[in-house]
């Protein structure tokens, strides 16, 4: 692939963005190649965890590729939110963890990726935005759902509406992000903490994401019938049996993803 690096290691996939050049904005070729990786991650077993990370010093990802905008029609607009949408649904919809770690800017569409991501950690130098009303356009990827379901209406219109650059201790104040780290330790404190959904009964872990994204769309009563359902289906696996096993015999458990 040209833009996408996959690298998997003891369980974990790291999605590198590679585009350095470009502060790693999202162009069709970018999200042809996200959406190839997604799909190849879902059906492999060796699998546990997705990390989405950005090449280079400076930049998660600086949004969608600009240099497209000028010659788009509406109708081609409206292609291209859908585009980006639908590649940001599909990493959403992964039954693994997925972990933003945003090592830089996470502007426009990079802010939207690491909407779509289940769980965000980010870099101490970690800028968080969605400019595109200062291009006198709106958020296309999914910025004006995800952003007010994660952190309030309220927060998310500041943002979406002044178009201004937050750092990464003003996004963890809003709770954009899950936790910030010094630039250099990043990785590898996002990789513990992978480490630590690894050690969880990934059977469940899929069924909670399922309760918890498919909730937000329901109403309560619908989401406690999700979970009563999910709560039923977990108990269909083996590995429940081995989490009680190992609690009353004080070991830890070793799921087998079954
Ligand atoms: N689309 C296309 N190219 C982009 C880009 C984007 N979203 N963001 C950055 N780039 C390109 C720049 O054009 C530049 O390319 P060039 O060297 O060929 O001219 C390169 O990446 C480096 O960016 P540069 O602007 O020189 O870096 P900087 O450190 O001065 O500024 C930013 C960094 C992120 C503040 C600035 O690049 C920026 O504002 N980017 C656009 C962010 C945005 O509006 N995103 C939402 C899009 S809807």
């Amino acid at each position: 692939m040209e833009f996408v690096m996959v690298e998997v290691k003891g369980g974990i996939a790291t999605v590198t963005l590679d585009r350095p050049e470009k502060l790693n904005a999202l162009n069709a070729v970018v999200l042809d190649e996200l959406e190839e990786t997604f799909q190849g991650i879902k059906g492999n077993d060796e699998v546990r965890v997705i990390i989405v990370t950005g090449a280079g010093e400076k930049s998660f990802v600086a949004g969608a590729d600009i240099s497209q905008f000028p010659s788009l029609s509406p109708e081609e607009a409206h292609e291209f939110a859908k585009r980006g949408q639908a590649v940001f649904s599909l990493i959403e919809s992964s039954s693994k963890p997925v972990i933003a770690a945003i090592n830089g800017f996470a502007l426009g569409g990079g802010c939207e990726l690491a909407l779509a991501c289940h769980l965000r950690f980010a870099a101490e130098n970690a800028m968080f935005g969605q400019p595109e009303v200062k291009l006198g356009v709106i958020a296309g990827y999914g910025g004006t759902q995800r952003l007010p379901r994660l952190i309030g209406r309220g927060r998310a219109l500041d943002l979406l509406l002044s178009g201004r650059m937050i750092k990464a201790d003003e996004a963890l104040q809003m709770g954009l992000v899950n936790g910030v780290f010094p630039r250099t330790e990043l990785l590898s404190k996002v990789e513990e903490y992978a480490e630590l959904l690894m050690a969880q009964g990934p059977q469940a872990q899929a069924l909670t994401i399922r309760a918890v994204y498919q909730g937000i769309e329901n109403t309560l009563s619908e989401g406690l019938e999700e979970e009563a359902l999910a709560f039923r289906d977990v108990f269909k696996t083996e590995d429940r049996i081995e989490g009680a096993t190992a609690f009353i015999e004080r070991r830890p458990p070793k799921f087998k993803n079954r």
